[in-house]
């Protein structure tokens, strides 16, 4: 299916518009607690959602799950939804991930509408069909390809937005710069993250979403090329998986660093990469400095050691990116030059992990 991805001037215009495009019977609002207080205030007063019934449940990643994802199927019964019945997903990419699931299920499927508020779900949650929640300590490990019928983007939900937050979803951005081209990615590099314009910002998401959009349409079910979206994924998803296991409070590694946002795992996973880009497919020098200085200044870093090496090692063996056991990278060769499916030795992942620690 098609989906209409709208860069908002207007947003009560082209949520109307929406709406009506997608013929609905009974129109229902998903949103998270968080959301709902912060972000429907904003668009409540419209027209076109004054009939709207209201769904809300937990916030953030540990709530994408079986019991949030059943909350919204029984509100969509007990509302009496059909299927021709219309679900708009207001929030993050937890909201638009669980939402877009439970409506691509509900009757076999219904019309949905993703209005993403975080800037991770801008430019890469709420485009490209990916729908699902967790589901046995494994993250999207249900889920379905579907797209929602508009992403409607509007940058103005950003101002409530945590520093922490904002930089997470712009790692996202930096990712897009580097498979995309070195004026996108010069344009991110000068952008000042400690005061961020949210008007500038408004212009470097609609060509990030830009980016996405057009590595997915040439790949939507990830055969080959969109592939190119997890270049920093694989470092990055190791540590993610170790700063959570850090953060347990039941852990013995007396580790405790508290688990990283998603977006700030990928800024790290990018130093490593960018590295191995360097080493292995002579991605310049220069350009990989300006990066990794660029995510020091503004994500700090993450304490590892060498002890924690064969730990990070195993969990990317364990990714699920891999195929026969070889992990897989996808690196650059120079920025927009993508190189997918390349492999690295143990010694030059330790060495990434090195080059890391030291930068
Ligand atoms: N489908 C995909 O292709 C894809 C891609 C990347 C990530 N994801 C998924 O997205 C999720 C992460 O998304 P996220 O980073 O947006 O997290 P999130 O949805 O959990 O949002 C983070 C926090 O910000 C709050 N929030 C949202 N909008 C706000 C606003 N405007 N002002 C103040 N607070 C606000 C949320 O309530 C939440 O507490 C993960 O579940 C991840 O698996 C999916
Ligand atoms: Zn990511």
């Amino acid at each position: 299916m098609d989906q209409s991805i709208i860069i908002s001037k207007n947003i009560k215009a082209e949520l109307a518009n929406a709406i009506s495009e997608c013929e609905h019977d009974k129109l229902f609002v998903l949103t998270d607690v968080t959301t709902r207080e912060k972000c429907w205030p904003i668009l409540q007063d419209h027209q076109s959602l004054k009939d709207a019934q209201p769904i809300t449940i937990e916030a953030t990643d540990t709530h994408k799950n079986l019991a949030s994802l059943s909350q919204v199927w029984q509100s969509l019964q007990a509302g009496g939804a059909t299927r021709h019945s219309c679900l708009v997903n207001i929030g993050g990419g937890m909201v638009t991930d669980l939402g877009g699931f439970a409506a691509s299920t509900f009757k076999r499927g219904i019309n949905f509408i993703n209005i993403p508020t975080t800037l991770l779900a801008m430019v890469d949650a709420s485009v490209g069909g990916k729908t699902g929640i967790n589901f046995g300590g494994l993250k999207n490990e249900i889920g379905v390809f579907n797209d929602a019928r508009f992403v409607i983007i509007d940058t103005n939900f950003l101002q409530s937005l945590d520093a922490l937050n904002l930089r997470s979803g712009y790692a996202e951005m930096l990712k897009h710069g580097l498979i995309s081209n070195e004026e996108h990615w010069g344009e991110l590099l000068r952008f000042d993250l400690s005061t961020p314009n949210l008007d500038r910002l408004k212009n470097m998401v609609a060509e990030s979403v830009q980016v996405k959009e057009h590595i997915v349409k040439g790949d939507p079910t990830e055969q080959g090329l969109r592939k190119a979206l997890n270049l920093g994924h694989t470092f990055g998803h190791a540590f993610e998986s170790f700063s959570l296991k850090g953060a347990l409070p039941s852990s013995n590694s007396g580790n405790s660093t508290p688990a990283l946002l998603h977006g700030y795992a990928v800024a790290f996973g990018l130093i490593c990469e960018l590295y191995l880009s360097a080493v292995k497919l002579g991605f310049p020098a220069d350009k990989m400095q300006q990066t990794v200085r660029f995510i020091c200044d503004y994500y700090g870093t993450y304490n590892i050691t060498c002890n924690d090496y064969p730990e990070l090692i195993s969990l990317m063996m364990h990714d699920k990116k891999n195929t026969a056991g070889i992990i897989n990278f996808t690196l650059l060769g120079d920025i927009g030059d993508i190189r997918i499916n390349q492999t690295a030795t143990e010694e030059e992942m330790k060495e990434a992990l090195d080059f890391f620690r030291e930068a």
